[in-house]
């Protein structure tokens, strides 16, 4: 099993490159399910949640182009014929976005058989809306062995309403919606700019669709899309990984590749923390420490909020800030599993059912920590950059679930942190987080 080992203390310098979205790059994936032409994505990160969606489409009978030379974040995935539309468990219980393809495969193939994802590290993690949502389009939706099985022979237009925000909830509706006879009017739909980058691959595939990126989304569904090609957007919760990489080591970090616009939140509240940042262009960003970082109470809201995906990263950061920092998480339970290694890395962190009391400054110390899901193996990165003496990090196969080489990035603008083992070894794999 993969380890990082890493040495604290160096202030990262230089320039670090943002890879594609993977939560942009999933549903984009699962949207190639609606076409019998030829779909090719750009600026796809090259991390396990992806490599498993691909093993996913290839076992109903996609064919996905391989990842070749200056190509490697390009993928090309072509459903003419979809021979087994089928998502066995054995795929999806490694990653829950595997539930994407539930509203897609109904639309295309007037079936769908989806094992059911199960409970997750973070939460429970239901996908009752998704259902609830195909149902009023149509669908008829029986349950047996674990396997949820929905067939309509065509979905017709329907009016949803969201009882809660849900990303990939939006996501698997809008697939479904597209191709559906008629109308259908979505209300409360999460405005994530993932949502919106489908909705952008969507219509470049011939789908009528307005409003995405707001809560109402209306869709005029059409009897066939084509094929096209369109580039994924650069992954927001990895540039803000790294703006606070750069201020927790007090670094002078150039963050490219990446989108301003989508990070307001955080940014909002880095610099309440004490920290520069500086929009340099509509792709890059700088951030300083200057002097001592301060406390700031964060929230965790559906976008654009404060992502709760950044949760645990600034919860490192606080841990490094002068007061005290409130942290609550209001999008999934049970996500504060980075804070018993944080607390043994010297943090100072009291939790109170959602809400999690950081008081800082700690000094940190090198210790021997678990990964426990995705976000909160970023976390503990973070806090190894700044502890004092060598950390070893072991299950690091929840990072490479969405950080691009992560561990190459970081030693390019001076991180001292080597990986131990093989990428990307087969077995190991668990529940997912997000
Ligand atoms: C997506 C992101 C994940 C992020 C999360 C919230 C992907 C692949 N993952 O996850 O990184 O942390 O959004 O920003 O894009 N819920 C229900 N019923 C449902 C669906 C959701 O009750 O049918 C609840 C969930 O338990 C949770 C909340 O709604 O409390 C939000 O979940 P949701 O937005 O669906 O998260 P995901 O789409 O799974």
């Amino acid at each position: 099993m993969d380890k990082f080992v890493i040495r604290g203390g160096n202030p990262l310098v230089g320039t670090i490159r943002v890879s594609g979205a993977k939560n942009s790059a999933l549903p984009c994936m699962a949207a190639a399910i609606l076409t019998e032409d030829q779909i090719t994505l750009e600026n796809v990160p090259q991390v396990r949640d992806i490599e498993t969606e691909r093993r996913l489409l290839a076992s109903m009978g996609a064919e996905v182009g391989q990842r070749e030379g200056r190509a490697h974040d390009r993928i090309t995935i072509n459903c003419r014929t979809l021979s087994d539309p089928v998502a066995r468990y054995e795929i999806v219980k490694t990653m829950r976005a595997s539930s994407l393809v539930l509203g897609p495969l109904v639309a295309r193939a007037g079936m769908a058989r989806v094992a059911m994802p199960g409970g997750c590290a973070i939460g429970g993690r239901p996908i009752d809306l998704h259902i609830k949502g195909l149902e009023k389009m149509g669908a008829v939706i029986t349950q047996a062995h674990g396997y949820l099985e929905a067939r309509a022979e065509r979905l017709r237009g329907a009016h949803l309403v969201f009882d809660k925000i849900t990303v990939t909830g939006t996501e698997d509706l809008l697939m479904a919606a597209v191709l559906a006879e008629g109308e259908t009017l979505m209300e409360n739909c999460a405005r994530e700019p993932e949502v919106t980058d489908l909705a952008a691959l969507l219509t470049a595939m011939g789908a009528h669709i307005q409003g995405a990126g707001t809560s109402t989304i209306v869709v005029e569904g059409v009897t066939s899309l084509h094929g096209a090609r369109y580039r994924i957007n650069p992954d927001r919760i990895e540039a803000g990984t790294f703006l606070i990489a750069g201020a927790i080591t007090g670094g002078d970090l150039i963050v490219s590749n990446c989108k301003p616009a989508h990070l307001g939140a955080l940014i909002d509240k880095l610099q309440e923390a004490g920290i520069l940042v500086e929009i340099l262009s509509p792709e890059t960003l700088r951030v300083r420490a200057h002097g001592p970082l301060r406390a700031a109470d964060i929230s965790t809201e559906e976008y654009p909020g404060f992502p709760t995906d950044m949760q645990a990263q600034y919860m490192a950061l606080a841990t490094q800030a002068e007061g005290v920092s409130q942290v609550r998480e209001n999008i999934f339970e049970n996500r504060f599993m980075h804070v018993q290694e944080l607390v043994r890395m010297g943090a100072n962190i009291k939790v109170d059912g959602s809400t999690a009391t950081v008081r800082g400054p700690a000094r940190l110390s090198a210790a021997a920590v678990m990964c426990s899901d995705l976000r909160a193996s970023a976390s503990l990165v973070l806090a190894a950059l700044v502890a004092d003496g060598e950390s070893i990090l072991d299950r690091v196969y929840h990072m490479d679930r969405g950080y691009e080489r992560i561990e190459e990035k970081l030693r390019a603008v001076g991180a001292q942190i080597r990986r131990m083992g093989n990428i990307f070894p087969d077995k190991n794999q668990e529940k997912t987080d997000d």
